[in-house]
């Protein structure tokens, strides 16, 4: 038993963030679930098997209305902090609503968000990557999340949300602050920032519309009366926020994949008509959303021989799921070459991720421009100094330095 505990013990330290997967491995292995405390001194109940990961992510006992998720946190908070004030709300959007008013905004959105928008972005992303790829020479050291792997998918998400370019660094600086273990002063001044910001853009598209996935969402509110203004707000900030901080991951973490493999690397250099399936490997390896956001039980759930009780806090570990040897043969080694598909990094049941498609065409124009472009890239460091961020959803690095 004095295992089971230094396991559940290390989630969360920063041993944890380093490499979370080994500790997950060891989580996989003792318990289909366990009770664990957060940074932020929450008491929740991780899920880390594939089976059973599934199951909780479809499990209609398993909710994320926020009224219901502010309860069961209040409930499992081991210290007396309260929460980030909720008078700017940013929570009205789908990822955090269950049926029916999920089904009605995923409904909305899905209009404005079609297959044929995002098509329509290939030869811009296109662009955009040989645009920052164009400033760059091989030789050079840089951080390659900080002059690529970060300002590629935040320029799509912005050019296709309507976001003017300045606020970008600005944008950035609060969304980093959003996903890492930060108190609650900066919590609530980030809410803040991002509440405002986002008012006044929607504001802004009503006074001027334009062709932008904004303005087509404010239309279709107005057709049918079913968003309301917080509603609006909540879904342009959800959007901003899942549509970069895990892109910049799939790149950041692929990258790492690949240069760590290089037999991987070398096989799809020779032939680039792998990458889709090279591209959900990397989702599988290095899953960019480690940890599915917060749910609670609004009933027990059981799963096997542990029974979590109604009203807990769940957290599902996608990541771990994705390395579970019962599903995937050799889990913990990259093959870009094995059969594509089940693996859980863009969620499962109806919050799966709406931005998949997006975020699929992205990763493959980027991994493509950058193998092209810079055919023998390496790491600038040895592979024990990166330095992995501390947030609870995204695994992803601080930093990637590299010689292209
Ligand atoms: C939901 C992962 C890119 C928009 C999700 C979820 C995951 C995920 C795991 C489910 C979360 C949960 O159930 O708790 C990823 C990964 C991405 C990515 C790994 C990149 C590699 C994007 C992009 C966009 C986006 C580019 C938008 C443009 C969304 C939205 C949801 C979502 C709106 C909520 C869907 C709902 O509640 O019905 N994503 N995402 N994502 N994602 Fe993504």
């Amino acid at each position: 038993m004095a295992g089971t505990e230094t396991a559940a013990e290390r989630v969360f330290t920063p041993e944890f963030f380093q490499d979370p997967h080994s500790v997950q491995a060891v989580l996989r292995a003792e318990a289909p679930a366990r009770e664990v405390v957060t940074p932020n001194g929450l008491r929740v109940w991780i899920v880390s098997r594939y089976e059973e990961a599934k199951a909780v992510l479809a499990d209609p006992a398993v909710r994320k209305n926020s009224a219901g998720l502010r309860a069961a946190i209040a409930r499992n908070r081991a210290d007396v902090r309260k929460a980030p004030n909720g008078a700017l709300d940013l929570s009205q959007h789908m990822l955090s609503m269950d049926p029916p008013d999920h089904t009605r905004l995923r409904r909305l959105v899905t209009k404005a968000f079609t297959a044929r928008r995002i098509e329509r972005m290939r030869p811009r992303i296109e662009e955009i990557t040989a645009g920052l790829l164009g400033r760059l020479s091989a030789g050079d050291e840089v951080d390659l999340l900080d002059v690529f792997a970060f300002p590629l998918p935040i320029t799509v998400i912005s050019e296709l949300l309507g976001v003017d370019h300045e606020d970008r660094d600005e944008f950035r600086r609060y969304s980093n602050s959003l996903i890492t273990t930060t108190g609650p002063e900066e919590a609530r001044a980030t809410g803040s920032w991002m509440a405002t910001y986002f008012t006044e853009l929607i504001a802004a598209k009503r006074a001027a519309p334009g062709e932008d996935l904004l303005s087509a969402l404010i239309e279709t509110s107005e057709d049918s009366d079913r968003f309301s203004e917080r509603e609006l707000v909540s879904m342009a900030f959800l959007l901003l926020v899942a549509g970069h901080e895990t892109t910049v991951n799939l790149i950041g973490n692929g990258v790492l994949a690949l240069l760590t493999n290089p037999e991987q690397l070398g096989r799809l250099r020779a032939d680039l008509s792998l990458m889709p399936g090279a591209v959900e490997e990397f989702l599988r390896f290095r899953s960019p959303v480690n940890m599915a956001t917060f749910r609670f039980t609004a009933e027990p759930v059981v799963l096997g021989d542990v029974t979590i009780p109604a009203g807990s806090v769940v957290l599902v570990g996608l990541g771990s799921a994705n390395r579970d040897e019962d599903r995937f043969e050799q889990a913990d080694r990259l093959d870009i070459t094995r059969p594509v598909g089940g693996h859980l990094a863009f969620g499962h049941g109806i919050h799966y991720c709406l931005g998949a498609p997006l975020a699929r065409l992205e990763g493959e124009i980027a991994f493509r421009g950058l193998l092209t472009a810079f055919p023998n890239m390496k790491l600038a460091t040895p592979v024990s100094e990166l330095r992995w961020r501390a947030s609870v959803p995204i695994h992803g690095l601080e930093k990637l330095p590299v010689v292209l």
